[in-house]
């Protein structure tokens, strides 16, 4: 009897716990939202609507260009792909715009060596106002979902209550485990409840999520993204520990390439988000996408520091009166990133610093590489001082590491 109701118990629990194995590190791809939105027009606006074209062209150049080799791997659906239902309740997508269907671009996805995101809604109705994913429905939808291949799903949580949300998304959870195919889940329950305790059990959440919005959708302006960035720093004692392999915070999509930000805002957009331990999904025309973009979004050495295997969301350590910032994040091989931001609105700042500032408190020597410019930095000490020129409103990012520790490894 015992030994049944332990074995019960344990059932229960691998039903209840996302324990799919997914995204030991933070997820790579592009995210139709921010940039595309709701363009249903594919009358008069046919390369840009929201259609399995646009995913088809996004795909294509996600493999041809790049993109895939680097890590970003995942071509994300978002709101307004939905017709509606069948009379057995199964969800269609708009036969119009999506013609072939969503196992077709699941496909066409995986014939790239890419994966393919859906997004749903635990309300009544998505944010735009397309049928969603009633209690009554989740388990059918789950099991559409994985019969399409679907490798992803967003469930938003516009017109919904905080008991369908409380049910919804655990029930969202067991269903995609139930289906047997790994299904990374993207939860917008955080930041439905105000992103923070008592509301939001981030430890709960880690169990039923592997990556989850904890607040503001991002906009195309610098000043969204500051104001998303100041939530994150501001609230890091309660947000970073809770990131880790298998489940992270979601700052919202890197506006990259898009029209909001100057070229240094840009490269501070990509530098923050990668201290910050977040899913990079670029959300703009990658047909279009210009170079200097492109090797932002293609640093090799952001990427590699984005994707730590550690996973360990980096803190801000220093908030300095002059309207400089240092963020830091540790890494594998006893390795750590810094990011040295400026707010300022003046000119280039020659900031002043030392190890110690930063709390490096080892009598080793370092060396660093500047992650943008590619400069290496080499014999600090802990006393050593150093300045870095820093533009307004940009970073500067380095990548620093004992050098011991690299003799020991070569
Ligand atoms: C919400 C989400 C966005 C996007 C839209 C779609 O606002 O936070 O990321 O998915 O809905 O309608």
């Amino acid at each position: 009897m015992l030994l049944k109701t332990v074995f019960l118990l344990v059932l229960v629990a691998q039903v209840l716990m996302l324990d799919n194995g997914l995204l030991r590190t933070p997820p790579m791809g592009w995210l139709a939202w921010e940039r595309f939105r709701c363009n249903t027009n594919c009358d008069e606006d046919p390369k840009n609507c929201i259609s399995e074209r646009l995913f088809m062209e996004m795909a294509d150049r996600l493999a041809q260009d790049g993109w895939r080799d680097l890590g970003y791997i995942y071509l994300n659906i978002d709101d307004c792909w939905i017709g509606g239902r069948d009379a057995n309740g199964r969800l269609v997508p708009d036969p119009k715009r999506f013609p072939h269907g969503i196992a077709f671009l699941a496909d066409y996805a995986h014939s790239l060596g890419l994966k393919l995101g859906i997004y749903e809604d635990i309300g009544n109705l998505t944010c735009m106002g397309y049928p969603g994913t009633t209690l009554d429905k989740v388990v059918q939808d789950a099991w559409t979902f994985a019969e399409w291949k679907v490798d992803m799903l967003k469930l938003d949580a516009c017109f919904s209550t905080a008991k369908e949300r409380a049910t919804g998304y655990p029930k969202m959870a067991a269903a995609l485990n139930v289906t047997g195919r790994p299904i990374a889940f993207s939860c917008s329950w955080p930041a439905y409840e105000g992103g923070l305790p008592p509301n939001v059990n981030y430890t709960r959440l880690a169990e039923i999520c592997n990556l989850w919005r904890n607040y503001d959708d991002v906009q195309d302006s610098w000043g969204s993204v500051l104001s998303i960035l100041d939530w994150f720093a501001e609230h890091q004692d309660v947000l970073q520990p809770v990131a880790g392999p298998g489940h992270w915070n979601d700052p919202d999509m890197l506006i990259i390439g898009n029209f909001g930000l100057s070229l240094d805002q840009a490269r501070a957009q990509m530098a923050l988000w990668t201290m910050l331990a977040a899913p990079l999904f670029m959300s703009t025309d990658l047909r279009t996408i210009s170079a200097q973009n492109m090797d932002i979004l293609q640093n090799p050495l952001m990427i590699k520091i984005n994707q730590d295997p550690l996973g360990i969301q980096g803190r801000r350590i220093r908030k300095e009166k002059f309207y400089i910032e240092v963020f830091m994040r540790p890494l594998s091989n006893e390795a750590s990133a810094l990011v040295f931001f400026s707010r300022r609105t003046d000119m280039p700042y020659h900031y002043r610093c030392s190890l110690s500032m930063l709390n490096f408190n080892r009598s080793l020597t370092y060396e660093a590489e500047d992650v943008y410019s590619g400069d290496v930095i080499t014999g600090l000490r802990e006393e050593t001082d150093f300045t870095v020129i820093i533009n307004p409103s940009g970073v500067v990012m380095w990548y620093l590491y004992p050098i011991k520790n690299l003799e020991m490894s070569q």
